[in-house]
Formats: C-alpha cells, sequence, structure tokens
C-alpha cells in the first residue's frame, strides 16, 4: 500500500486523489481499532520525525508525538526560537538538513502570507516528507480526522449531506483561514452540500472557493456563500460554527480585532442548533472560545462530536505518517 504514498509531502488534502484520502482514512479506522484493543503497530520502527512548531499546539503536537511513539519512532519537538531559523536560517537549508538525519518534518506556520510559502519552499528541498500541521491555507490533518469523524456518524456516501460552516465571534486570537478553507475543498469533493456563511469582508481566499467550486462541480457537491448565520443552520446534517481571522479587512491586527468586535452576535446557541436537522452534529476543531463561538449547552450537549472529532487527529495522523513515512508493508 505504502508504494503510493512513501515519500510524498502532504502540504493539501489537494495533492491526493479521493481514493488515496480513503485508503488514508481505512488506515486511521484499522489503526483505531488496534490502539483501542493495545494491539501493538510497530509501522515505523526506528523512523525520527521532526516537528517544527512555530505556533501554539495541543492537538496537532500530542497526536505526533503520541502517534510516532505508538508507530514505534521517535518525534523530536522543535521551536523556531531555539533553531538557527531565529538567526535567519532559510527553510532550503533546515530540511535539506533535517531530512538528512530523519524521515520526516512536520511543520506548524500559521503567519498570514508566510507559513504555506516556507512549507512549499522546505518541500521543494527536502528528501523527507513535509507534513503539514497547519498554516496559513491549509489544515490538512484537521480535515481528514474531520472527514473521518463525518463518515463514522453518516457513512461513506456522503453525497447531499447539508454542512454549514459558519465564521464565529472569538477574541483569543486570530485564527486562521486554513480550517474551513481545508474543508470546503475537501467536503466537496465527496459531494456534500455546504452553505459557508460569514460576515461581510470575512472573505477566505479567493482562490481556495473557486478551486472548491471546481470540485463541487467535478464530484457533484455544492458550495453556498450567505451573509447570514441562520442559512449554515437551516436543514443541516452537520454545522461547524468557527472562528477565522478578517485578514482581507485589515493587515492591522486591532484593526482587525475591532471589525470581529461587531459581530459577537454570530455565536452558535441551541437556538440556531434548533435549526438543524434532529440528528445534526455540531463539529468544532478545538480549541473553541466558550461563550464566544459557542454556548456551553451546545458543545457540551448532545449534538457536539468535538471530542471524537479531536481523538480521531492521533488516529488519522498515525495513518498519514505511516503511509507517507513508508513504514508500512
Ligand atoms: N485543531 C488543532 O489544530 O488543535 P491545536 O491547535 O491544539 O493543534
Amino acid at each position: 500500500m505504502s508504494t503510493f504514498f512513501r515519500g510524498r509531502h502532504l502540504i493539501t488534502t489537494q495533492d491526493f486523489t479521493n481514493e488515496e484520502i480513503e485508503m488514508m482514512l481505512d488506515l486511521a479506522k484499522e489503526l483505531k481499532i488496534k490502539f483501542s484493543y493495545g494491539e501493538p503497530t510497530p509501522y515505523l520502527l526506528y523512523k525520527t520525525l521532526f516537528l517544527i512548531f512555530f505556533d501554539e499546539s495541543t492537538r496537532t503536537r500530542n497526536s505526533m508525538q503520541a502517534g510516532i511513539a505508538q508507530l514505534g519512532g521517535t518525534g523530536i519537538f522543535l521551536t523556531p526560537d531555539k533553531m538557527q531559523i531565529a538567526h535567519g536560517e532559510v527553510a532550503k537549508d533546515t530540511g535539506i538538513i533535517l531530512s538528512r538525519f530523519g524521515d520526516g518534518i512536520g511543520i506548524r506556520f500559521c503567519k498570514f502570507g508566510q507559513g504555506n510559502k516556507y512549507l512549499r519552499e522546505m518541500a521543494a528541498h527536502s528528501k523527507a516528507p513535509i507534513m503539514n500541521l497547519q498554516d496559513d491555507v491549509y489544515h490538512p490533518f484537521q480535515v481528514l480526522a474531520d472527514l473521518m469523524t463525518i463518515q463514522e456518524r453518516f457513512g461513506k456516501n456522503l453525497r447531499g449531506l447539508k454542512v454549514g460552516i459558519s465564521w464565529a465571534y472569538a477574541e483569543s486570537h486570530l485564527k486562521p483561514l486554513s480550517v474551513p478553507q481545508s474543508q470546503i475543498l475537501l467536503f466537496t469533493r465527496f459531494g456534500m452540500d455546504i452553505t459557508l456563511a460569514y460576515p461581510e469582508g470575512f472573505d477566505l481566499m479567493p482562490e481556495i472557493v473557486e478551486q472548491a467550486k471546481k470540485n463541487a462541480e467535478k464530484f457533484g457537491g455544492s458550495l453556498k456563500i450567505s451573509h447570514k448565520m441562520e442559512d449554515a443552520f437551516v436543514d443541516a446534517d452537520v454545522v461547524i460554527p468557527k472562528n477565522w481571522g478578517g485578514f482581507f479587512v485589515s493587515d492591522n491586527p486591532d484593526e482587525i480585532r475591532a471589525e470581529q468586535a461587531k459581530h459577537k452576535n454570530w455565536i452558535c446557541t441551541e437556538d440556531l442548533m434548533k435549526l438543524t436537522k434532529k440528528h445534526s452534529i455540531y463539529m468544532h476543531a478545538l480549541p473553541a472560545d466558550r461563550g464566544k463561538e459557542v454556548v456551553d449547552s451546545v458543545i457540551d450537549g448532545p449534538h457536539s462530536v468535538v471530542y471524537d472529532e479531536a481523538e480521531n487527529r492521533l488516529h488519522t495522523a498515525k495513518a498519514v505518517m505511516t503511509l507517507l513515512m513508508g513504514g508500512r508493508f
């Protein structure tokens, strides 16, 4: 199986076919079952993975570090301030050297306008797979876990599933565009009908929206844009209300925050959940700004699958590492 995957970079799910995505998820499901039995899965024995985090993380860092350990390998956690990156070492030089030392490199770099460029520069020179642990454009590991969670609830045929992806207010930090962008790109490829709702000005990157529309056309999904939060909830099977920064509103973070503050009413409430189908699920990549993006009674309530979604980060991370780092036989 791994001959199709070994050595390939994962910058975006767009680089993999639907069949390949299904293979990743099938392996993730198998690993999840084995993990629940306590069955060893030493597919990456003696392999080394470097994990460079420019930004904070709970789920991504720990799913990768726990995952590589459970596969028999070693994860080395690195931060740029303790590397020569802090003294100006370029992505090419870091990538060439680390890929001579080990078998994979994971990177999180979310700075708008910089992260994806940095990853692509490193991918152009690294002989080991580069794994995007979230940049300013994509969050492939999150969206794979999201798709796995949706498949667990609704099965593999997701054609016509109604998914509402909505902006929501937050104060904690300016959240990247990468989660909703990855979701509209991948979910349209599996035939889902997406309503994307956000206040005027909080646009996603136009080229990503265009690509998602092309995906929808090719694979039988759809993508509608609205500026009313309710539209993402009406009759939805899945709702994903989550903040993202208004990076096209302004370059100035204070101005973006001021603009966000005009939309404090964009919060996921029980009244909004009543507009969804009875069996609907509430998803969030986490961390959530409780009381701002969502009320506690929804995120802790019967529709919420946020902890299953977070757990699936481990299983999908292990599947991707196994396939790209080539240890499966
Ligand atoms: N969803 C997600 O990527 O979580 P972390 O920021 O904690 O890694």
